[in-house]
Formats: C-alpha cells, sequence, structure tokens
C-alpha cells in the first residue's frame, strides 16, 4: 500500500503530481521527514491530520522552496509574493528582521511565525492568525516542491505525540498503509526538528521551540535578545508545545545528575523512588540507559557494579559531539522503545547551549509524564 520511492525523476515527477490531485506524502528534509499536503487544499491538508491521528488544534507548518518564490535565495525572498504571509502589518523592525533571519539561515532549519495572508486555510493555521514557514535544505524537498510549483504543509511524519521519523524505514514504522508514498532522501543530517520563532508586528522575536539553528544564533543574527517562551504546560499550551510530544511508548526517566556525579547511594535511592505504574513493576527489572556521551561500555559496568544489569546501553555520541548526538537522538529512543529493557533511563543532557538546548528539550519532552493527550 505504502511504496517507498527512491528520488528518481520520474518518482518525483510522480509525487509531485499525487500531491496536485491532493494525496498526501513523506518527504525527506534536513531535520525531519515530514507528512506533506498542497498546503492550499483543505482535503488534502485533512489527510494529513487523519494519517498522523493528529487534533485539529496543532497547526503546520508550510515549506517552500528556492523554485517556489522570487528572489530564490540570492535576492531578499519574497513571502508575500505567493500569498502565504501578510507583511502589511510588520513594522519595519519586524520586516527587516524576517528578511534577516532568511537571509541569514534559509534553506534550514528555522520556521518563521508570521502573520498569515487571506487564503491561508485555516487546517494550516489552525486558526491563528500566523503561519509557519520554512525553506528544508534537502535537494530532493526542494526539487519536489519546485516540480509541484505549491509550497507544502508539513508536520513531522510520525503519529500524534510520537518521536519524529529521521529515516523512510522509520517513517514507514510509523504511517504504513495510511499513506500512498515516502520518498527516501537518506538519513535525516540534522536529526532534530526545526527551531521555530515568531515575529510580531513591532518585531520583537520569541522563541517558541529550540531545534537544528541554536537560538543564539537567531539572536545575533537580529542584534537583539529572544523572548522565551511562556511555559510548556498548563491547561491551555501553546500549540505544538504539549509536554508529551516526541515520546516513546515506554515510560522514560531522566537520571537525577549526570553518570559522573551519581554514586551507588544516590543511584538506589532515585531507583526506589520512581514511580512504578500498577502492574508495571516486574517490568522494572531491567531498565535500558541513553548516555549522553562517552563509551557505553563504562556506564554498562557500573549498573552491574550496582546490582542492577541494563538491557541496553546507547551513547548519543562517544566523542560528545552534539551534531552527532541530535542526529541520532530520535533513532536511538526508536531502538531502544523497540528493544528488550524498561524504563527507558536517559542522563540528563550536559549545557543548554546551541545544540544541546534542542537536544535537552526533546529528553525532557520523551520523559514527560503522559496524559490521554498521547493518542
Ligand atoms: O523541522 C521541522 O520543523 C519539521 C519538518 C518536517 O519541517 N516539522 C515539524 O512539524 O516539526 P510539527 O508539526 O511536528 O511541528 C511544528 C511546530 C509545532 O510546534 C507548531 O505548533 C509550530 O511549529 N507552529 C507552526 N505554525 C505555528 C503558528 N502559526 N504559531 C505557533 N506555532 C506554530
Ligand atoms: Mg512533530
Amino acid at each position: 500500500m505504502t511504496r517507498v520511492l527512491a528520488p528518481t525523476p520520474e518518482n518525483l515527477r510522480d509525487a509531485a503530481l499525487s500531491l496536485l490531485r491532493g494525496e498526501i506524502g513523506a518527504i525527506p528534509t534536513e531535520t525531519v521527514y515530514g507528512l506533506a499536503a498542497d498546503a492550499l487544499n483543505p482535503v488534502a491538508l485533512a489527510r494529513v491530520f487523519e494519517a498522523k491521528e493528529r487534533p485539529l488544534f496543532d497547526p503546520l507548518i508550510v515549506h517552500v522552496a528556492p523554485g517556489l518564490l522570487p528572489g530564490g535565495i540570492h535576492g531578499v525572498v519574497d513571502l508575500e509574493a505567493i500569498e502565504l504571509v501578510d507583511a502589511t502589518s510588520l513594522s519595519a523592525t519586524a520586516r527587516a528582521r524576517a528578511d534577516a533571519l532568511i537571509q541569514r539561515f534559509w534553506p534550514g532549519p528555522l520556521t518563521l511565525v508570521l502573520p498569515r495572508a487571506a487564503r491561508v486555510p485555516d487546517l494550516v493555521t489552525s486558526g491563528l492568525g500566523s503561519v509557519g514557514v520554512r525553506m528544508p535544505k534537502h535537494p530532493v524537498t526542494q526539487a519536489l516542491i519546485a516540480q509541484a510549483e505549491r509550497a507544502l504543509a508539513a508536520p513531522s511524519a510520525n503519529r500524534f505525540g510520537r518521536i519524529s521519523p529521521t529515516t523512510a524505514t522509520a517513517v514507514a514504522e510509523e504511517l504504513t498503509g495510511k499513506i500512498p508514498w515516502i520518498l527516501d532522501g537518506g538519513p535525516c543530517q540534522v536529526g532534530v526538528e526545526s527551531t521555530v520563532v515568531s515575529i510580531a508586528a513591532d518585531g520583537e522575536v520569541t522563541l517558541l521551540r529550540p531545534g537544528g539553528v541554536p537560538a543564539e544564533e537567531v539572536s545575533a543574527a537580529i542584534g537583539a535578545p529572544l523572548k522565551a517562551q511562556t511555559a510548556i504546560s498548563g491547561p491551555a499550551p501553546a500549540p505544538g508545545l504539549l509536554e508529551s510530544h516526541y515520546a516513546p511508548a515506554k515510560p522514560v526517566f531522566i537520571l537525577p545528575a549526570p553518570l559522573a556525579e551519581l554514586d551507588a547511594a544516590a543511584w538506589q535511592a532515585w531507583w526506589k523512588a520512581l514511580p512504578r505504574a500498577e502492574g508495571l513493576t516486574s517490568l522494572f527489572a531491567r531498565p535500558s540507559l541513553l548516555v549522553a556521551q562517552g563509551d557505553p561500555r563504562h556506564a554498562t559496568e557500573r549498573f552491574a557494579a550496582w546490582g542492577l544489569p541494563l538491557a541496553q546501553c546507547r551513547s548519543l555520541s562517544v566523542a560528545g559531539d552534539s551534531r552527532e548526538a541530535a542526529q541520532r537522538l530520535f533513532a536511538l529512543l526508536r531502538e531502544l522503545d523497540s528493544l528488550e529493557g524498561t524504563p527507558i533511563l536517559v542522563e540528563p543532557y550536559p549545557g543548554e547551549r546551541g545544540l544541546g538546548h534542542a537536544i535537552a528539550d526533546r529528553l525532557r519532552r520523551a520523559a514527560a509524564r503522559r496524559t490521554e493527550s498521547r493518542a
């Protein structure tokens, strides 16, 4: 039912025609795979929500490509020309900042939330007055957008509340039978989702989600500090900021301290105090562990010495490189979710600067207590 397509010219043409008929399909980007629909076709958009089992209150990011935009990536990109953004309400400062961010980071993992143009469907914006737009840096998807001559609305290609897929195989695990095709562009190079910032009419830039572009670099590019996002929990969380996003099916817990700072006594006390759901106690006999950096064998030996053999142990990056850690993060969570070992324990990610901010954020969300919001 679901075909995995190599990115040949024929397959790109078929995928473009499929999108123009109002069908949906999975596309590669440098961050994670997306589930794409023609951004201006409400029937196609409804199919995205249906396949993802995603609630309608979460807005979608619209993806554009150099070939679709006057100015391409060399001149100043004119989003108004393709009627996605209504820039008339933006102050000169806001406009200058949007242009600066586009020049500096597109194509790349930065989503700009700007005032929407009237013709952008409510299903894209979930009725908000703004629309999120980004230009992905993946040649296959850039070619697809250029060929279809359509902006593509695409959330990450996972079922709602689950981990974003970073390979075509991971997309297939999520959505086989629910979508006609997956365009295989290889493993995603960045591995965590785009950074999302909103630009208010007065020019204030707010960080809505840390991601592939470090917040410090966004701030440097506009020459002003970013406003921090408001609380990520509460009765009415900001769209897309549900704590329960990005979660494996198994319970996930973040260790109380980095492994180097943890001794046997602190470990035992923490382990005993973990909330064990009714009936799950026996499942907690052999946990798996994801360490932030270094050789996983060291951690395996320490836990064995503490009397708790690990079912699995993986390292985000043996060399402690945050780019590699981001790239591997979701694939490793998927792997630990599918193998023996419960719960999944995670070492806190050291440092919250640069890409570490996004990695630590995703690990916290993977570990957030889950509610009925996770389908
Ligand atoms: O890297 C990415 O951003 C990937 C790839 C496929 O581009 N996409 C992605 O989409 O992560 P999704 O739907 O899983 O997350 C999009 C985030 C959500 O948190 C959503 O709430 C936010 O962007 N967003 C989109 N439009 C918005 C808007 N108008 N106002 C506030 N937040 C918005
Ligand atoms: Mg997502």
